[in-house]
């Protein structure tokens, strides 16, 4: 089944090694049949409109200003990423919403300027080890779901995915096991329901990240209810990630 395979880059490598990896990974991955996206650092997105342009590899940003343009020193716009060919966006990271105080409003209001730019959105949920130990987990990820995504149309949940990243499983090695994932994914789809509709719900794409790697990967992927993968450390192995790219799943 083919599956959409993310890699978020976060605050890793230059421009400049970026380059090789690009020129490497689209060869790697030239007959992979999943969808692959890549979100580098903005600086990078310049080599990757040179190296992905004509192959399967989509790309985008790892985050937006929510205003589209104006007296904002030091933001990056939606269409300023959109004119370097840039199709995705991550928003609402639990890196952004902890280290850089986003509110569940500010997520929201990113949505829909990306969105109304035309970029399809990742949007990353995922509840803290204190919620998850008070088995408050659903209910914490069903009203993110719900604040981030007010006001969003139904037929543009088109280019909403939605990608459950339990904060205590990023960059730790623990993984939530598939039990948990397939919940959650379960969950994420039953709110979708709830505020749009059961047709919503069924197309909704769901991803997990969290430690995903190169020797967990194939187990994760199977799990029932999940489109994809979202990854940050593994991505920054090309070897790797290309083989996670191109698997037959
Ligand atoms: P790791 O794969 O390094 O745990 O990171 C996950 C992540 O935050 C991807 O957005």
């Amino acid at each position: 089944m083919k599956k959409l395979i993310i890699g978020n880059f976060k605050m890793n490598t230059k421009p400049s090694e970026f380059k090789n990896y690009a020129m490497t990974f689209a060869t790697k991955t030239k007959n992979s049949k999943n969808d692959i996206v890549i979100c580098p650092p903005y600086t990078h997105l310049g080599v990757a409109k040179e190296f992905f342009a004509g192959t399967k590899i989509a790309y985008g940003a790892q985050n937006i200003c929510e205003e589209p343009k104006g007296s904002f020193t030091g933001e990056v716009g939606a269409d300023m990423i959109k004119d370097l060919g840039a199709t995705y966006v991550i928003i609402g990271h639990s890196e952004r919403r902890a280290k850089f105080k986003e509110s569940d409003k500010l997520i929201n209001k990113k949505i829909k300027t990306a969105l109304a730019c035309g970029l399809k959105v990742i949007l990353c949920v995922g509840e803290n080890l204190q919620t998850r130990n008070a088995k408050q987990a659903c209910q914490f990820i069903r009203k993110q779901i719900d604040d981030d995504l007010k006001g969003i149309y139904e037929n543009e949940l088109d280019s909403v995915i939605v990608a459950y990243e339990p904060i205590w499983a990023i960059g730790t090695g623990h993984v939530a096991n598939k039990r948990d994932i397939a919940k959650m994914a379960q969950t994420i789809r039953d709110e979708i329901e709830h505020q749009f509709s059961k047709k919503a719900a069924s197309a909704i794409t769901v991803v997990y990240g969290g430690s995903v790697n190169i020797s967990n990967y194939k187990n994760l992927l199977t799990t029932e209810g999940l489109d994809g993968a979202l990854m940050g450390g593994a991505c920054l192995d090309v070897d790797n990630f290309a083989i996670i790219a191109k698997e037959n799943y």
